[in-house]
């Protein structure tokens, strides 16, 4: 089983029906949660997929070079891609800031087994995508705070997850 890294977490925005994404974009335009994003992961590490990435780029949400980024590539070099997940998450690791990991779809399943913590807004509709978040009750079943909103007609909700122990003190004896 692979340890847990103290200090990494996912964060994500999810729909009922765990579509996170549609042609390479978000499915919805929501700025209570883009703006949760960006203060969630100022002055952090991200470690995140290519398309990911440079959604980002386009966005502008890196101008601020607040963030460092570690971009999980087989097509792309230089100093801040890398060929897999266990190696961006190991550089991140040396880099001593929070680790947030933005996706997409294989790098939080990736993750899952690892971080600590789920920041997850749960958009509580269902939307049609191409990608989709992980299954995460099985390692995140503890609810730390949850806060309500809504965008229009949509209920919000900004979760924050911990994990699931991984053995009760009766199985460690
Ligand atoms: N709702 C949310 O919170 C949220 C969060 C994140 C993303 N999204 C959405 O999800 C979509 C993007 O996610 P995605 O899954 O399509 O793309 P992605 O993971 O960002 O990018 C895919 C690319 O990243 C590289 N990659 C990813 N995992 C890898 C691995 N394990 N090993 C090696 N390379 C890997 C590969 O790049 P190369 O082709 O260069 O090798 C792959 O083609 C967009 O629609 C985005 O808006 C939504």
């Amino acid at each position: 089983m692979e340890p847990v890294v103290p200090g990494v977490k996912i964060i994500v925005a999810v729909a009922r029906n765990r579509v996170i994404g549609r042609d390479g974009r978000l499915p919805w335009k929501i700025p209570e949660d883009w703006n949760h994003f960006l203060e969630s992961t100022r002055g952090g590490s991200l470690v995140l997929g290519r398309r990911c990435f440079e959604e980002l780029v386009d966005t502008g949400a890196l101008k601020d070079g607040t963030r460092r980024v570690f971009i999980v590539s087989t097509t792309r070099s230089g100093p801040d891609c890398f060929p897999d997940f266990p190696s961006a998450l190991e550089a991140a690791k040396r880099a001593g800031r929070t680790i947030w990991i933005c996706g997409g779809e294989r790098i939080y399943a990736e993750a899952m087994p690892v971080a600590d913590e789920l920041i997850l807004t749960l958009v509580d509709a269902d939307f049609d995508g191409d990608t989709r978040f992980p299954e995460w009750s099985g390692e995140f079943t503890n609810l730390h705070s949850e806060r309500a909103s809504r965008h229009g007609s949509i209920p919000l909700y900004f979760r924050v997850y911990r994990r699931r122990e991984r053995f009760s003190r009766a199985e460690c004896v």
